[in-house]
């Protein structure tokens, strides 16, 4: 069954149309990887589908359209209790600087309502999942670029969600980091039971991940399939984005 599917999507940002009428499914359990340029947007499609802007076109998740879905949880005030559990790791960290690592986990699940105890609890486990045991107490400016990653996937993960996007994790880390957070990606993907999309750059990470693979151009999807196809560079768009050649049917500038 699909967990996402996306039909005839269009975002536009006063007349300026970013996504063009796109159409995507992500099957319960899978992952699938967002590529594209830099201000293709990878990050626009990801807003929409946690309903954080608006948009034309269909998006449902569980066979029910997100407005519905949204609405219903956002009003409820029983989040825990919701079969749809969403968690969104944001491009640039969204960490707070001003709390410390614990603070930063703990709050959505403070936000739930969980007694400290549980919350406690939750963030211990996602820390030491994420490789950050004994870091409780740093305060975010204390950590490197390759840290802050790992907390804000602990925020996610605490959350016990089952559906997660991930906006590009591996965003300026050295390739060894990167292969990390790839592990780790694959790892909560598998003890969560969670689907999920990966937004990167960087095809080692979308090869190790990836079940399927979406190529955006101008708005819209150039490539859709599987991951052996897309790393096969048969299709001109993929084999021109993994190569970074200035030659083929992408527009460089
Ligand atoms: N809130 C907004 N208001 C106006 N324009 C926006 C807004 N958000 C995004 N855009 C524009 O939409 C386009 C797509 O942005 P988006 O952040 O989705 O790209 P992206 O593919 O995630 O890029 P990157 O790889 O650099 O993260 C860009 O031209 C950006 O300037
Ligand atoms: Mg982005």
């Amino acid at each position: 069954m699909n967990m996402i599917k996306v039909k005839g999507v269009r975002v536009k940002f006063g007349d300026k149309t970013v996504i063009d009428g796109i159409d995507l499914h992500v099957p319960e359990g899978k992952t699938l990887v967002i590529m594209g340029k830099n201000g293709s947007g990878k990050s626009t499609i990801l807003k929409a589908l946690s309903g954080l802007i608006d948009y034309e076109g269909t998006i449902e998740i569980k066979g029910t359209d997100i407005r519905e879905l949204y609405r219903d949880r956002y009003s409820s005030g029983a989040r825990s209790e919701s079969p749809l559990r969403v968690a969104y790791v944001f491009q640039k960290g969204g960490l707070f600087d001003s709390m410390n690592v614990y603070d930063n986990v703990a709050f959505g699940l403070r936000r739930l309502g969980l007694d400290e105890a549980n919350v406690e609890k939750r963030v211990a486990d996602s820390l030491a999942r994420v490789g950050l045991k004994g870091n409780d107490l740093k305060s975010i400016s204390e950590l490197s670029g390759g840290m802050q990653k790992r907390v804000g996937l602990a925020r996610a993960v605490c959350m016990d969600p089952n559906l997660i996007f991930f906006d590009d994790p591996a965003a300026g880390l050295d390739p060894i980091l990167s292969d990390s957070i790839a592990d780790l990606i694959c790892e909560i993907r598998q003890s969560l039971n969670a689907t999920s999309i990966v937004v990167t750059h960087d095809s080692m990470v979308a090869r190790k991940v990836a079940d399927s693979i979406a190529l955006l151009y101008n708005g819209k999807m150039v490539y859709e399939g599987d991951s052996d196809g897309f790393f096969s560079k048969t299709d001109p768009y993929a084999r021109q984005f993994i190569e970074g050649e200035t030659e083929g049917p992408i527009d460089i500038v």
